[in-house]
């Protein structure tokens, strides 16, 4: 158990990706503390993780609110005792270029991504100096924040935003024994997030458009197989444990080598251009 007594804050809980992350985490002996602004998703991860043998509350909370995200870091430490591991997974998506997005909508996806990342990280991070234990901070990017996507402005600034976030952050707070370091998952199998939904209780409809969506990512990506939130999960549990000691500042790439391409090269067409 490489998380034993440790208790982890994760925000957006849903069945993918958030969801798959949290379960890693508990699966490893961390107490959980499920956070969503859909209560749902919230109380569903933390049933599920009670269920299973592990230790989870579920605390609705939106990550903009400061007052909320004051009262759920209060949560985890009224159920657990403390904080050691904040994940910042929380976003949504809203795939609108810099001609066709509000201002309103920038300021909201910016708003949820990269300020509910700056108040999480704020809060928790206090609890953590006043514990005077260390802790762990994992901030959930995206392929799209390496790279130019065209019609999706604020998600991939957002996203970029957050790479340079942890590293100022990991400055910040290394002289408390706090690692910062983040997390990029790219364009994700979704079977598993139906499965666990399943697991979840809830009923499941596959939309039949979904293959021929995947289709481009699966093709084009360099392991020809897309990574599931279970890989990004394990990888969490690496980064927010003593095997990463020594790791602060760092992005690690879950990515099936999406960053690493040479952009002219096609996958599918042989070791060479
Ligand atoms: N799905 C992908 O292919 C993919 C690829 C790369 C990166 N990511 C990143 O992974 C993370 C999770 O993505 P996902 O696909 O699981 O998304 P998702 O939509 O399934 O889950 C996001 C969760 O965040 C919650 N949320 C949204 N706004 C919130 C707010 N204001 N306060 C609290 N909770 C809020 C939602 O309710 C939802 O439960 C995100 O950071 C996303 O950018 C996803």
């Amino acid at each position: 158990m490489k998380l034993k007594d440790r208790v982890a804050i994760v925000t957006g809980t849903s069945p993918n990706i958030g969801g798959g992350i949290a379960e890693g985490l508990a699966a490893e002996g961390a107490a959980i503390v499920a956070v969503d602004a859909n209560s749902a998703n919230a109380k569903d991860c933390a049933a599920y993780i009670n269920g299973s043998g592990g230790r989870a509350v579920g605390v609705t909370c939106d990550v903009t609110d400061e007052a909320q995200v004051k009262a759920a870091v209060a949560a985890a430490i009224a159920a657990f005792g403390k904080v050691d591991i904040l994940v910042n997974n929380a976003a949504f998506f809203n795939k609108k270029g810099v001609i066709d997005m509000s201002f309103e909508e920038w300021n909201r996806q910016t708003g949820v991504i990269l300020g509910g990342a700056f108040l999480f990280t704020k809060h928790a991070c206090k609890a953590m100096i006043a514990q005077a234990m260390g802790g762990a901070v994992i901030n959930i990017i995206s392929t799209a924040g390496h790279q130019g996507e065209p019609g999706n402005i604020a998600y991939s600034t957002s996203k970029c935003g957050l790479l340079n976030f942890t590293r100022s952050a990991a400055m910040e707070l290394v002289g408390s024994g706090i690692r910062v370091n983040s997390l990029t998952p790219t364009a994700t199998d979704p079977d598993e997030s139906f499965e666990r939904a399943a697991r979840w209780g809830r009923t499941v409809r596959r939309p039949e458009s979904l293959d021929r969506v995947m289709k481009p990512f699966r093709s084009r990506i360099p392991m020809q197989k897309l990574p599931v939130p279970s890989d990004y999960g394990r990888a969490a549990v690496f980064l927010a444990s003593d095997d990463a000691a020594m790791i602060t500042g760092t992005d690690l790439r879950v990515d099936a080598g999406a960053i690493a391409r040479y952009w002219a090269w096609d996958p599918t067409a042989g070791a060479a251009l």
